[in-house]
């Protein structure tokens, strides 16, 4: 099972309090490979982020017999005292990636699965190609394939790889929507509704998603490598708008109309000058963020990459929450390979990583067959 990565190209943040966001899943994805363990251990290995767990069979049921029933066709938040019995059966220290990962999976499983009854022993491994914590949706691409697969294993969607229905991708997005909500506090549930549906979308909390047309853009994208909490980042915003509001408010409203216009701008591209067309897409990344600015979510590593990219004629702005993390730099078809090659270098030289990538591509993917064992 696989589940893509995300950019969001505009309306982060903004997105939070109920405006429209224009995101796009990324060719960069999470894989989960799941396997019948022999014995009575249950194993959890993230290698990329250091966890290798092994539990006894029965120390899981005896765990999930204490928490909250779980029923895997009605995905709901844990109770205080759920959570409270996971952090303390992991030891979790206060927002730790790794420790929240854990929880995750153990919520997930136990709710999906069943937390009452007998459990298998299995290996689940968790492979990604995602930074962690860099704005490019690496916990949603993981929340997001750990419930499809707990969910296939649970027989609640089917094991038929590429044709789920609606109603399946909605259960899917929704228990990864509680798993975010565990890692993020309050997430508008943008980056697990990419990385369910995959390609371009347009989002707004509450509302039906619209797939959005779209032309097909290359990026840079450049990952700052300034670690930042997402959680804590939102809740910035939230200061600000609290202590600013007549100002912060006009500023939310301002992002909504650049999204309108971003979107017209790439869906208007068949039928008029693409030229043009990009002049604004790059006015569009300049404007926004300054107002990501406005908001107190950028970082001088981004102004710097910000810069670099001026210097060598492309636009670039954060992308996810800010604070550090990653940006993403808008390649214009008619930019030669020299030019794009001189920019990479002055990123790279001066400490950054970056990749050349096309936007779009699958959302959840089951790529082979499962044990049908829980
Ligand atoms: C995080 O990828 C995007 C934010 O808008 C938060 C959210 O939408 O939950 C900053």
């Amino acid at each position: 099972m696989s589940a893509p990565g995300k950019i969001i190209l505009h309306g982060e943040h903004a997105v939070v309090y109920g405006k429209p966001a224009l995101a796009t899943s990324l060719n960069l994805r999470t894989t989960i490979h799941l396997s019948g363990n022999d014995g009575s251990i249950f194993i959890l290995c993230l290698p990329s982020i250091d966890i290798n767990k092994a539990w006894e069979v029965t120390d899981l049921e005896l765990l999930y017999s204490t928490i909250q029933e779980g029923n895997g066709s009605i995905p709901s938040s844990p109770d205080t005292a759920t959570l409270s019995r996971l952090r303390q059966f992991t030891d979790a220290e206060d927002g730790n990636a790794k420790d929240l990962a854990i929880i995750v999976f153990l919520y997930l499983h136990s709710q999906i699965i069943g937390s009452r009854g007998s459990l298998a022993a299995l290996r689940v491994v968790v492979g990604s190609d995602l930074p962690v914590g860099a704005g490019l949706g690496s916990s949603a691409a993981y929340s997001v394939s750990l419930a499809a697969v707990l969910l296939v294993l649970a027989g609640q969607i089917r094991q038929i790889p590429n044709s789920w229905t609606r109603e399946e991708l909605g259960l899917v997005n929704s228990w990864a929507f509680e798993a975010e909500r565990i890692i993020h506090g309050n997430p508008s549930g943008v980056d697990n509704a990419v990385s369910t549906y995959g390609g371009l979308i347009l989002y707004r909390k509450g509302e039906a998603l619209k797939p959005a047309r779209g032309n097909s853009l290359q990026v840079v994208i450049v990952n700052s490598h300034v670690p930042r909490s997402t959680k804590r980042l939102v809740e910035k915003v939230k200061e600000r708008l609290d202590k600013y509001p007549e100002i912060i408010r006009p500023m939310l409203e301002s992002m909504e109309a650049l999204v309108v216009k971003a979107l017209d701008t790439m869906q208007g591209f068949e039928n008029s000058d693409a030229n043009v067309c990009y002049d604004i897409l790059e006015e569009l990344i300049d404007i926004n963020q300054s107002q990501l600015n406005v908001l107190g979510v950028g970082h001088l590593s981004l102004e710097h990459i910000c810069l670099l990219c001026q210097q060598n004629d492309f636009h670039c702005k954060l992308t996810g929450a800010g604070g550090g993390g990653c940006a993403f730099v808008l390649i214009r078809p008619d930019a030669s390979k020299e030019k794009v090659k001189t920019l990479i270098k002055s990123i790279e030289e001066a400490g950054y990583m970056s990749w050349l990538t096309s936007i779009g591509g699958s959302g959840v993917t089951l790529h082979e067959s499962m044990p049908l064992s829980s």
